[in-house]
């Protein structure tokens, strides 16, 4: 396990966590009072202020499905779930396979405009970096994308030089970097330093904890959105608690399930704005959403769980 961090809780956090203590109670009304109470938890991006829900959905893997009717359907109901919630971000990648087309099948019904589209770029150099982009813009079937990032750092030079004239042009609104492995800290924070970007994305869970040491801290010193990928480390963590009770702790934070404990956790730092799990079910979706609704762990609560965590 990696060293611990113990972060104060953040004065967002409480501060929204607060604010929807009171109508979190009332939640036998209907109407108004009661979709107050189940509006998801939205935080900013610093370099625009426009505000995101603070879960989304990751696409590697399970979205890689041939793209007919039968397999897309499934998937269809989980995207059409996040959104009727209140959902709006979706990370994918040209490199996850049938990915692309298949999300560009399912926001085709009508939900391309109320989806934060994320992709990102993977390929050297800038023709090539340029021409992978082109083919996003045509697998997803869209005229804007709203954030693509360098994928594992993939030559940043030219990929970040191709991503601003794109920006420049309105062509995408963000731009970022993404990594998944501690192993590529060291590379992140050099370039983190050097360069202005709207988001990163990093991996950070419950068992997999570094990226609080220095990657988060210098995110929001430098203003940058932060996006968490593997936020249950693939399966490592649900198979952990496989046969658990939740404890009844979890209560005091609004938290039902394990996957919510786990995002919660991930959620409670200051610098996150956005875990992305994977979900291709709608079950799935309905279950992670609750971590992005009421109280998160406060400092002393998150230090619980840690310790709860490095027993397994
Ligand atoms: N370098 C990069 O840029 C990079 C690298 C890795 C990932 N990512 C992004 O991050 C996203 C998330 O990573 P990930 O999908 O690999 O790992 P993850 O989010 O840690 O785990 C996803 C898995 O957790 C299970 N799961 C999710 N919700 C659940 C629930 N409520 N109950 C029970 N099981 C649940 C599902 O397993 P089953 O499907 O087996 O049921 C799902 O496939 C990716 O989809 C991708 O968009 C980016």
């Amino acid at each position: 396990m990696p060293p611990s961090s113990r972060m104060p809780p953040s004065r967002r956090t409480v501060l929204a966590g607060a604010a929807l203590l009171p109508l979190a109670v009332p939640l036998l009304g209907a109407g108004p009072a009661r979709a107050q109470a189940d509006r998801l938890l939205r935080r900013p991006i610093p370099s625009s202020g426009e505000t995101l829900p603070v879960l989304g959905i990751g696409t590697s893997r399970r979205y890689e499905v041939e793209p007919t009717p039968e397999k897309v359907a499934p998937l269809r109901e989980a995207v059409q779930r996040f959104v009727a919630l209140g959902g709006s971000v979706i990370d994918t990648a040209p490199s996850y396979g049938t990915a692309e087309d298949v999300l560009g099948l399912i926001l085709q019904d009508g939900l391309r405009e109320k989806v934060f589209l994320c992709s990102k770029v993977g390929t050297p150099g800038r023709e090539g970096g340029a021409a992978e982009i082109a083919r996003s813009f045509k697998r997803l079937n869209t005229a804007t994308i709203d954030l693509i990032a360098v994928h594992n750092l993939i030559d940043p030079t030219a990929n970040l030089a191709t991503l601003r004239d794109l920006k420049a042009q309105g062509k995408i609104r963000y731009l970022g970097v993404t990594v998944w492995r501690d192993g590529q800290f060291a590379d992140l924070e050099a370039l983190m330093r050097r360069e202005t970007l709207d988001f990163i994305q990093v991996n950070y869970a419950m068992d997999d904890r570094l990226a609080a040491e220095r990657i988060l801290p210098l995110a929001a010193e430098r203003g940058m959105a932060v996006m968490v990928n593997v936020p249950f480390g693939r399966d490592r963590l649900l198979k952990a608690v496989q046969g658990r009770e939740l404890p009844a702790w979890a209560a005091e934070f609004d938290c039902a399930s394990w996957p919510q404990f786990f995002l919660k956790y991930v959620l409670a730092h200051d610098a996150v704005t956005c875990p992305i799990p994977g979900m291709a079910k709608a079950a799935y979706v309905e279950d992670n959403l609750g971590a992005a609704r009421g109280r998160m762990p406060d400092a002393a609560q998150r230090t619980r769980m840690e310790a709860l965590v490095d027993a397994l």
